[in-house]
């Protein structure tokens, strides 16, 4: 990889910011197209984003975004690709865009759909989009007070970005009050949880559904599934997640319509009325309820592990396809995805989502990665200083990935390459793909 930047007009530089297995899979898929002049990334500690991009070699991130800035004049960046909700919510892609620069992910008033669960949910309530019925607040005993006043005990939120630890699902009115007096008066998430949402708990499996959007045009990806919990059989505590698939085989043709028109539609019609220019993906985490299906929460980026069974699948280019969402020509969109399926298994460290051991070395991606259609992410990696092996570095530490004909194919797949990777304490769910849960009756479907 060269260090001179192409200025050649037909060819892409392109900056990608974060540095774990999501953006391990964007960076492979930016790597991969005839258009990509020079890739440089953030974090090049994460052993396989160095495979293929050159270090940037300077801190990005919102609070000096003037080394960023001056970082896309000098090498003549073309498109920033932002991974992780962190920086956009910092306001990075403002700082970007600002100097002219095409991004992918929204400015930090698009990032609020994610940052400030609060203002979500109000925009969604304006927009009439189905979601669990919400109130917020500030102080613990007005929280508890409402919490007491529903006949199920609610879920509680921490309305801001807690690193996806700051949701409690309760199952008793005495364990609500004491997420909500330990959000508002210990501050376990600080600011973050300075307001919580005491919100109506749905019942129903979940789906991912990932839309791009300019703001203007839509273009909705496969659904996935991921499996949040640590533990077969969906036990043990919520993790970032243990592993995905996709397509889902539980949301059909008419219920992803319904989801456009009731859910991705409205929202981005009102960001537009409020003057938000949203560029990148949004991310919408569904439950299906016998109702139809309603929002639990919106994120501003790519899923992890979605991402891992997403990439792969593309057939298109996707430097093309996050470059023509960043600026402004989703509408002409046109997606080839490979037919089939794919699943991703983690595999995370001990000890993890608590408090992961690290610095185990790691054997056996190389033979796990010659497999057939079979991609190793690296997630919490890195080169160790003294061997120069790969050590685990992460509570997840690498995504394995397969493609298949069917899910069952690509998920016997996963694990066997998955089952040639070695390191001590190595935890991972052997049901993944597996339990794919089922569609409630709906009321739009004919069958219903
Ligand atoms: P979130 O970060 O909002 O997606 O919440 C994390 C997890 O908590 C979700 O994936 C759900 O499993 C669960 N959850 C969140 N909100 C609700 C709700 N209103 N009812 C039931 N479960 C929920
Ligand atoms: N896989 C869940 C998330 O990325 O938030």
């Amino acid at each position: 990889m060269s260090n001179t930047p192409d200025t050649a007009s037909n060819k892409l530089n392109v900056l990608l910011v974060g540095g774990g297995g999501r953006e391990h899979a964007l960076a492979e898929a930016i790597a991969a197209s005839p258009r990509l002049g020079t890739l440089y990334a953030s974090h090049t500690d994460n052993p396989g984003i160095a495979r293929v991009a050159t270090p940037a070699g300077v801190p990005i991130d919102a609070a000096q975004a003037y080394r960023a800035q001056f970082f896309c004049r000098d090498k003549a960046i073309d498109l920033v690709v932002v991974g992780p909700e962190g920086p956009l919510a910092a306001g990075l892609a403002d700082k970007l865009r600002e100097q002219g620069v095409a991004v992918f992910g929204p400015n930090k008033d698009g990032a609020q759909l994610e940052a400030d669960k609060h203002w979500a949910k109000d925009l969604m309530r304006q927009a009439a989009v189905p979601t669990a019925e919400s109130r917020s607040f500030t102080d613990a005993e007005k929280a508890v007070a409402y919490s007491v006043s529903r006949q199920q005990p609610p879920v509680i939120k921490a309305t801001g970005l807690a690193a996806g630890k700051g949701v409690v699902v309760p199952s008793s009115h005495k364990e609500a009050a004491d997420a909500i007096r330990w959000m508002l008066n210990d501050k376990a998430f600080g600011e973050a949880g300075s307001r919580v949402l005491v919100e109506e708990k749905l019942e129903g499996p979940e789906v991912s559904v990932f839309a791009l959007t300019d703001g203007k045009g839509v273009y909705i990806l496969d659904s996935c599934q991921d499996h949040k919990r640590l533990r077969d059989g969906d036990e043990g505590p919520n993790t970032g997640g243990m592993g995905a698939f996709c397509p889902s085989t539980l949301i059909d043709d008419a219920a992803m319509d319904r989801v456009q028109r009731e859910i991705l539609l409205p929202v981005i019609d009102s960001m537009r009325r409020e003057g938000i220019d949203y560029r990148g993906v949004i991310y919408a985490g569904l439950m299906l309820t016998s109702a139809g299906p309603k929002v639990l929460e919106f994120n501003v980026r790519f899923g992890d592990p979605e991402c891992q069974v997403l990439m792969p699948r593309l057939a298109s280019d996707a430097l093309e396809m996050l470059h023509a969402t960043a600026t402004g020509n989703v509408e002409n969109l046109e997606l080839a995805w490979h037919p089939g399926a794919a699943v991703c298994v983690v595999l995370a460290s001990e000890g993890y989502p608590e408090k992961p051991i690290t610095g185990q070395p790691i054997t056996g991606i190389d033979e796990a990665e010659a497999m057939e259609n079979v991609f190793v992410y690296h997630a919490g990696t890195k080169l160790d200083k003294h061997t120069g092996g790969v050590v685990t570095a992460g509570g997840r530490v690498l995504g394995v990935t397969a493609l298949g004909d069917t899910v069952e194919d690509a998920r016997e797949r996963a694990y066997a390459a998955a089952g040639k990777i070695h390191f001590k304490g190595v935890q991972l769910r052997r049901d993944i793909a597996l339990s794919r849960g089922e569609a409630p009756k709906m009321a739009s479907n004919r069958q219903g």
